[in-house]
């Protein structure tokens, strides 16, 4: 079954009188429980596209249809909605709350859930374990390495559950075995849980781990 598809997706970033035409025409369509790379060099536009995927920039031109709703059709408050309940988000930068301790900052997605105080509490620390930085909870933001913070956010991401996963370069700051038990921990979601998964790296060992690779280049695919 289709997750979603792009038709013709253009993004325009205007600076005063300047413009960049980052993606220039981008379509493909993305099935459920496909496990995808997207890759290409820095400035390709990867970022850009991901924001796009996970309803929290819109496209200047094009159509995006995820899980049948027209996207572009929505406005901030249905793309908000969309998000919270379908979609999780690893940033290239963590945007972990300071001043929350990490089971607190795992907690923050379920705000506006059914669930009870103490069953997310509960499913924050099943995801912090999944990630094997339990261990920290109690910690502050600043207090974690680099990579002890990237493992909070991918808790963080996964705690509503979501349909689809977007990670932006979700082991970036990672040694290589970290980033492999990373992966492992995707391919899990990807086989028991039927997630989509939606990844931006740079590394092309990475990379040739997922099942399907999108290349990107000067804001059009490249096979
Ligand atoms: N908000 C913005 N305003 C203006 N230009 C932007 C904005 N965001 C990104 N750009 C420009 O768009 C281009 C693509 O940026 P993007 O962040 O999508 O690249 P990327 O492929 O993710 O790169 P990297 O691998 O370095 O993260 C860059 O040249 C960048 O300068
Ligand atoms: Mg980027």
């Amino acid at each position: 079954m289709e997750l979603f598809h792009l038709e013709n997706i253009k993004k325009e970033y205007k600076n005063g009188d300047q413009s960049l035409e980052v993606l220039k025409g981008v379509s493909f369509s993305i099935s459920e429980g496909d496990f995808v790379s997207i890759m290409g060099r820095s400035g390709a536009g990867k970022s850009t596209l991901l924001q796009i995927l996970g309803c929290l920039d819109a496209p200047s031109s094009g159509k995006y249809f995820f899980d049948e709703m027209p996207i572009h059709d929505l406005n901030d408050d249905q793309m908000s909605e969309i998000r919270n309940q379908k979609i999780g988000f690893v940033f290239q930068s963590f945007y972990l709350l300071p001043y929350l301790s990490v089971l607190q900052n795992v907690m923050m997605p379920m705000e506006y859930s059914y669930l009870s105080l103490n069953e997310r509490r509960d499913r924050a620390l099943h995801w912090l374990s999944r990630f094997q930085i339990d261990h920290r909870k109690d910690y502050l933001p600043k207090q974690l390495s680099g990579g002890e913070k990237q493992r909070v956010a991918l808790a963080r991401s996964m705690v509503n559950e979501p349909k689809l996963l977007l990670a932006d370069e979700p082991t970036g700051n990672l040694d290589l075995k970290v980033r492999d038990e990373v992966i492992e921990v995707f391919h899990a979601l990807n086989q028991k849980e039927k997630t989509t998964i939606i990844m931006v790296t740079h590394d092309q060992e990475l990379g040739a781990m997922t099942p399907k690779r999108i290349h990107l280049r000067s804001g059009l695919l490249h096979d």
